[in-house]
């Protein structure tokens, strides 16, 4: 079993931004210590807006680890996102990580899998594509979106994905009209893999429930909202079928769908 990394807080800045859809930005922060956050499974804490500005730092997975800098995918959602989505290169930043349990320490032997990414569920995909690589395992994406003009650059996408399904609830943009939870279906019918899934909650119980109609694991990446971060607040947290929640900041952020209630939730 690996132990979790020890946090630590690092100053960056931020080196370049790129939209990459109408609300999704991809941002490249220079840092000494971007190797020190390369942790699948984990994800850091951002702040670096004009203060004063949003009062807590906001959580982020981390897409990538390249050239002495972290590069973030982040969908302009409110206040701090708008900001940080808006700085010009140049801006220093506050980052703190890696914090949460790393994928090494929940799934110690990584099989082939499906990834699932709704929305911007896609951040933190580029990370586990490359342990999966490294692990020898075979991956296949599958990127779902409500509409065209949420779907990230397609270029971009390809550059790092090289076996990917794309699919859009409306039709009005590249890929499958429907939902992605389709071609998800399809491929676990054909070949049945445990899946790691990141997005909105309702995907993930859909996901949580086609693994258990074809027998395999559901492993679901929550980006639930948090204030604490230490496991106190419970602000985070998600009820379990067994009782108790399940504190995302401290236990997640992945964990095994199967045990969520997500009736309650
Ligand atoms: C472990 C983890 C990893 C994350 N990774 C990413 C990432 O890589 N890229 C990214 O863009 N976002 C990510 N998020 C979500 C991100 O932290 C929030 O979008 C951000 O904190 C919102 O801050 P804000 O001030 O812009 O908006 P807020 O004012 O905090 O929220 C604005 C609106 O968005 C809703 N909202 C806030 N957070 C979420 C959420 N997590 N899911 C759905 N709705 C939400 C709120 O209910 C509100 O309606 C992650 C969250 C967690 C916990
Ligand atoms: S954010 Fe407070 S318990 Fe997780």
């Amino acid at each position: 079993m690996t132990a979790s990394p020890a946090p630590l807080i690092a100053f960056g800045r931020l080196r370049a931004g790129r939209r990459l859809s109408a609300d999704t930005f991809w941002l490249d922060v220079e840092t000494p210590a971007a190797e020190s956050f390369r942790a699948p499974g984990c994800f850091l804490k951002l702040r670096g807006w004009p203060e004063p500005g949003p009062l807590l730092d906001r959580p982020f997975s981390l897409h990538r680890v390249q050239a002495g800098g972290l590069q973030l995918l982040i969908r302009r959602v409110g206040p701090a996102t708008r900001l940080l989505c808006g700085l010009a290169p140049g801006r220093p930043l506050k980052i703190t990580g890696p914090l949460g349990r790393p994928l090494t320490e929940i799934i110690p032997d990584p099989a082939d899998f499906y990834l699932v990414a709704g929305g911007v569920g896609l951040a933190p995909m580029a990370l586990v594509l490359d342990w999966l690589r490294e692990s020898g395992r075979r991956s296949r994406l599958f990127y779902g979106e409500r509409s065209g003009r949420h779907q990230v650059d397609p270029a971009w996408l390809a550059a790092w994905a090289d076996d990917f399904t794309a699919t859009v609830d409306d039709g009005s943009g590249y890929g499958r009209p429907g939902l992605v939870t389709e071609p998800l279906a399809e491929a676990l019918a054909r070949e049945p893999r445990p899946i790691l899934a990141c997005g909105p909650p309702p995907l993930l119980a859909a996901v949580t429930g086609l693994a258990e109609r074809f027998g395999v694991a559901p492993w679901v990446w929550l980006e639930a909202g948090m204030a604490c971060g230490l496991g106190v607040c419970l602000s985070c947290s998600l009820p379990l079928k067994e009782g108790g929640r399940f504190k995302v900041c401290r236990e997640g952020p992945v964990a095994d769908g199967r045990t969520l209630d997500w009736e309650a939730a």
